[in-house]
C-alpha cells in the first residue's frame, strides 16, 4: 500500500493524495519498483482507491480537528506517514501496529533519517492477543478526550466479530470518538467484473498468507453502526470518490472498483 502511495506521488499529477514523506520511508525500492506500477488501468484503479482512501481518512481527521478532537489514532498504521508531517501543533498523535511491524518501521524510519516528533507515540498491540484499548492506554491515550480513529487497510483481514467488536471498543471508550475504515463487500453481491476482480485480489492475499475473511454489505454495516451508537455514519463507494477526489482528470487515475467501500462513523 505503501508502495502505491509512493507511486501516486511519482507517477500522478495533479496528486489527490499529498504525502512528502511517502517516497522517502519506501526508500530506493520506491523507484525501482515503478515497473510494478504502470499507467496500466488496473493498476491504475487500484492505486486510486488506496489513496483515495488515505484523502478521505485525513480529510475526516480535518473535520474531526475542527470540532475539537485532539487525539489521532492510526489502527494497524504500517508504513502511513501521517504522524511525521501531522499539521496540527496540539493533535497527539498515536500508531498502534503489530509490534514486529512496527519495529521494522522504525529501523527504516531510522534509515531513512525521518526523525519523529514528540507529539507521537507507538502503541504496539498484536490484535490476536490483546485488546488496542488496553495498549493505547499503556501509550498514555486520554479516553476523556474525544478521539478521532482510521484504520485502513485491516478489516477485510480479521473476522466481522472482531471488526464490529473493535468499532464498539471505540465508541464505548468515547461516545463523542470518531471512525474511518474501509472494507470489502461479500463476492455474492458483486457483478461479474467485481467477483473477477476479488477472486484475483484474495488469491494473492492469500498466497502472501493473509486470506481475506471480513466482508460486509454496506447497509447492514451502517445498521451495525448505529445500533452501536454512532449517530452520524457515512458509507462511500468509488463513484462518490471519484465525483469528490477525481473529477476532470486526464489521466486513467480513477477509483472504478466495486469491492472496497470507506466508512466515516461518529456518535
Ligand atoms: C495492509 S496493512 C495496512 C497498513 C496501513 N494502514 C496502510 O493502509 O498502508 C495491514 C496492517 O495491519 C497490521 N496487522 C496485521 N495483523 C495484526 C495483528 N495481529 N495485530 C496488530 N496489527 C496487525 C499489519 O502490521 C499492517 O500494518
Amino acid at each position: 500500500m505503501a508502495e502505491r502511495r509512493a507511486a501516486h506521488q511519482l507517477l500522478d499529477k495533479p496528486l489527490v493524495f499529498d504525502d512528502p514523506l511517502a517516497v522517502r520511508i519506501i526508500g530506493r525500492r520506491a523507484e525501482a519498483n515503478l515497473p510494478e506500477q504502470p499507467k496500466h488501468f488496473v493498476a491504475a484503479r487500484f492505486r486510486a482507491f488506496i489513496v483515495a482512501r488515505s484523502r478521505f481518512a485525513e480529510d475526516e481527521l480535518a473535520d474531526a480537528v475542527a470540532r475539537g478532537v485532539k487525539q489521532y489514532v492510526v489502527l494497524g498504521a504500517g508504513l502511513d506517514t501521517f504522524a511525521y508531517r501531522n499539521p496540527y501543533s496540539d493533535l497527539r498523535v498515536f500508531e498502534v501496529d503489530h509490534p514486529a511491524t512496527q519495529a521494522w518501521k522504525r529501523r527504516r524510519l531510522t534509515e531513512v533519517g525521518i526523525t519523529l516528533p514528540s507529539s507521537m507515540t507507538f502503541a504496539p498491540v498484536d490484535f490476536e492477543r490483546e485488546t488496542f484499548d488496553d495498549g493505547l492506554r499503556a501509550a498514555g491515550l486520554d479516553e476523556n478526550v474525544p478521539t478521532f480513529f482510521s484504520w485502513l487497510g485491516v478489516t477485510m483481514y480479521l473476522e466481522t466479530s472482531v471488526v464490529l467488536g473493535t468499532l464498539r471498543a471505540i465508541y464505548e471508550m468515547n461516545s463523542a470518538n470518531g471512525v474511518v475504515f474501509d472494507y470489502a463487500v461479500p463476492r455474492e453481491t458483486l457483478g461479474f467484473v467485481g467477483r473477477f476482480a476479488l477472486d484475483r485480489l484474495s488469491q494473492k492475499v492469500k498466497k502472501a498468507g493473509e486470506p481475506f475473511v471480513g466482508f460486509f454489505a454496506p447497509g447492514a454495516l451502517v445498521a451495525s453502526l448505529k445500533d452501536i451508537g454512532y449517530t452520524h455514519v457515512e458509507d462511500v463507494g468509488s463513484r462518490e470518490l471519484d465525483t469528490r477526489y477525481f473529477a476532470s482528470r486526464a489521466d486513467s487515475l480513477h477509483p472504478r472498483g466495486q469491492v472496497g467501500r470507506l466508512m466515516s462513523a461518529r456518535g
